[in-house]
């Protein structure tokens, strides 16, 4: 089965989840048209994370329902699951690489997986590394990089099969602004080329906005506010507005706000 024309590639409705308990999501819905870019955002541990592995098949939820590229994902049975996930590239927001694997080999891991033949699995893995500005990095292994290369690293290996829906959580954590603008300038250019859908979460209010043709605020288990990516920072909701503009987050506003200025800064990788 595959999405039809008009059809969501992804489409929440009232999902729930809990640990222990604990209630993270609370009756979430959502809808991601084909080729779209959905950001989401919202305050630190509020089931961002969750809610992209719930997407990903990766978790199951406790109530409602969540449509992926046609496939009921609470219905599913593992096998049909598996066969959805090759579909779909995901950015773990821990990196989640294979300790053991050098670089090349993390990034070839989903082309194996696919079974694409040897030779063009070097040629897309070397084409994906230079793309991220890995060029030469091949052989090094995940102990021997620092935090921004084990996330392109993460990010070459989410692109490298051409998925039809890409989920990356966090890309741009712990980065400086003209990497950051550099990381978004890949997804935008990936994005272009493949007609990929992506969803996004980012504590990178600014510089995720510039990126998403929409933004979702997770907020209480909820989504609190969704609208397009340029009016939330004149959102009505004061409290998304507040959120957005970073007057709630102290810190994090002023790296936004000096991401947003390094944007349009094209050029060498740093
Ligand atoms: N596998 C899990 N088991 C128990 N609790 C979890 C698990 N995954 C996430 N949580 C809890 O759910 C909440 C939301 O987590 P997360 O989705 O990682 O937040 P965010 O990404 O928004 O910062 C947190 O309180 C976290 O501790
Ligand atoms: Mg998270």
């Amino acid at each position: 089965m595959t999405a039809r024309d008009g059809q969501a590639a992804v489409e929440l409705e009232g999902v729930g989840k809990a640990f222990g308990g604990r209630r993270v999501l609370a009756g979430v819905s959502l809808t991601v048209p084909p080729g779209g870019r959905l950001g989401i955002i919202g305050p630190a541990a509020g089931g961002k994370s969750v809610l992209l592995k719930l997407i990903a098949g990766l978790q199951r939820p406790d109530a409602g329902a969540i449509r992926v590229l046609g496939h009921d994902l609470v219905a599913a049975r593992e096998p049909e699951l598996a066969a959805l996930r090759k579909r779909i590239g995901m950015l773990f927001q821990n990196y989640a690489l294979f300790d053991f694997l050098s670089v090349a080999d993390n990034v070839a891991f989903p082309l194996l997986h696919a079974g694409v033949a040897a030779d063009e699995i070097d040629a897309r893995v070397a084409a994906r590394l230079r793309a991220v500005g890995l060029a030469g990095s091949e052989s090094k292994m995940p102990a021997e990089l620092s935090g921004g290369m084990k996330k392109r690293v993460g990010i070459a290996r989410a692109t490298v099969a051409r998925a039809e829906l890409v989920l990356y959580d966090e890309p741009t954590a712990g980065l400086d602004p003209v990497t950051t603008s550099k990381i978004y300038d890949l997804l935008r250019a990936d994005q272009a080329e493949t007609g990929s859908t992506a969803v996004v979460v980012s504590s990178d209010v600014a510089a995720v906005a510039a990126f998403a043709d929409t933004i979702a605020m997770l907020h209480d288990g909820r989504i609190r506010w969704v609208g397009a990516a340029a009016g939330l920072f004149d959102a009505d909701d004061l409290v998304v507005r507040s959120f957005a503009r970073g007057e709630e987050r102290d810190g994090a506003a002023v790296l936004s706000r000096s991401v947003e200025a390094a944007r349009p800064a094209p050029g060498a990788w740093p």
